[in-house]
């Protein structure tokens, strides 16, 4: 099964983990890109809270740019997004409710990862599942600034396996 990780990452961490991913499942690799950026600080911020915090509170699907990889020739593909506000990134939304849509991809998007500050991805996977129905396999990480972050190493390895079967 031809598959391909599709992801957001401000601050690394979620970029990261896709990569660890991708090598243990042998899957390619997608960065979703916004046309206006928020600019990262490494960790979070007052302005980038505020900024991409705004974003998911009014539920706005920011433009992003063209993808590096055509994503209609993959059968399978795997989600990661940072978790803001207890939703999934305001790009990832775009990716999920418009771009996801408008290619026929909703289908093949069958598993998520997601980066958090304190581990809990429920609501963020509740509300992907109404975009993206198909969703099955998750897996909650969290990030470098939470010292939780140490099992992220064990959840991935768990999660390529669940993938692999
Ligand atoms: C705008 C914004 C909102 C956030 N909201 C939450 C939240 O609701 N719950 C949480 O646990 N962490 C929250 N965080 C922390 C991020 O989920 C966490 O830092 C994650 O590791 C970021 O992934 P990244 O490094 O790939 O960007 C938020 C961070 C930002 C920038």
């Amino acid at each position: 099964m031809k598959t391909i990780i599709v992801y957001y990452s401000l601050d690394g961490n979620t970029k990261q983990a896709a990569e660890t991913l991708a090598k243990a499942i042998g899957a390619d690799v997608c960065e979703i890109q916004p046309v206006k950026p928020i600019k990262s600080a490494g960790k979070p911020t007052f302005r980038t809270i505020m900024q991409g915090g705004g974003q998911v509170a009014f539920g706005l699907c920011p433009a992003l740019k063209e993808f590096s990889a055509d994503l209609s020739q993959y059968d399978r593909i795997i989600l990661g997004t940072p978790v803001w506000n207890a939703k999934c990134a305001s790009f990832v939304r775009t990716f999920a409710k418009k771009y996801a849509r408008q290619h026929n991809l909703t289908d093949k998007v069958t598993a998520v990862f997601t980066l958090s500050g304190g581990g809990d991805n429920t609501k963020c996977i509740a509300d992907l599942k109404t975009m993206l129905p198909k969703i099955g396999a998750t897996v909650s990480l969290v990030g470098n600034t939470n010292s939780l972050s140490a099992d992220n190493e064990k959840k991935l390895a768990e999660f390529a396996a669940q993938l692999k079967q």
